[in-house]
């Protein structure tokens, strides 16, 4: 994305992307953009990636399996056994594409960020956790338990909410019988070593 028409293009993903999204994933994505501006802010990163990466983290989760199998395959991107079981994980991989080749951004940082949201990886930048972090806390988020703390926590330390949100989302999905993403306990075993 060119530095100079940062705000106008800003303005034109948002509406792309409300078109691309259900109104309820819209206003998801907007909190995500916010709360991801504000831990930026908080952290010393860079606002506007903060916000175009968040603005773009979820352009590919309301389009249907077949498409994001697809999109990976045309792209070779490889899928696990475990994501062409449960499709949606790819959501993260197919929004690090759509958002080089649909939407024009080139910063790495703000591709890896979208790439890798869904369950985090070794070695996140500073960005890739704002945004893992952001999409877990943002204020329309209000179902998993300990919200209030965890968005304190997220502004004091960003490692210890990023730890806290990968161990939660670990128990969630083994007490709801559903299948244990390897990628999120890879992350979660990297970063609790740290
Ligand atoms: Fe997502
Ligand atoms: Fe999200």
């Amino acid at each position: 994305m060119k530095k100079k028409n940062a705000k106008h293009s800003m303005k034109k993903l948002r509406k792309a992307i409300r078109k691309a999204q259900n109104a309820k994933r819209y206003e998801h994505t907007l909190g995500v953009e916010y709360t991801a501006a504000a831990l930026a802010m908080r952290y010393g990163e860079n606002m506007q990636d903060a916000l175009l990466a968040g603005l773009l983290h979820d352009c590919a989760k309301c389009l249907p399996d077949e498409e994001l199998l697809r999109i990976c395959e045309k792209n070779n991107i490889p899928v696990t056994e475990e994501e062409r079981s449960l499709p949606f994980i790819l959501h993260g991989k197919v929004g690090g594409i759509l958002a080089r080749k649909k939407y024009g951004v080139e910063n790495e940082d703000v591709l890896n960020a979208i790439y890798y949201h869904t369950m985090g990886r070794e070695g996140m930048s500073l960005l890739e956790k704002i945004i893992f972090v952001a999409d877990y806390i943002e204020p329309g988020r209000d179902k998993a338990p300990g919200l209030a703390e965890l968005r304190t926590l997220a502004f004091q330390d960003l490692d210890k909410a990023l730890v806290r949100i990968l161990e939660a989302t670990l128990q969630h999905v083994k007490e709801s019988g559903c299948t244990v993403f390897s990628g999120t306990e890879q992350t979660l075993n990297y970063y609790k070593k740290q």
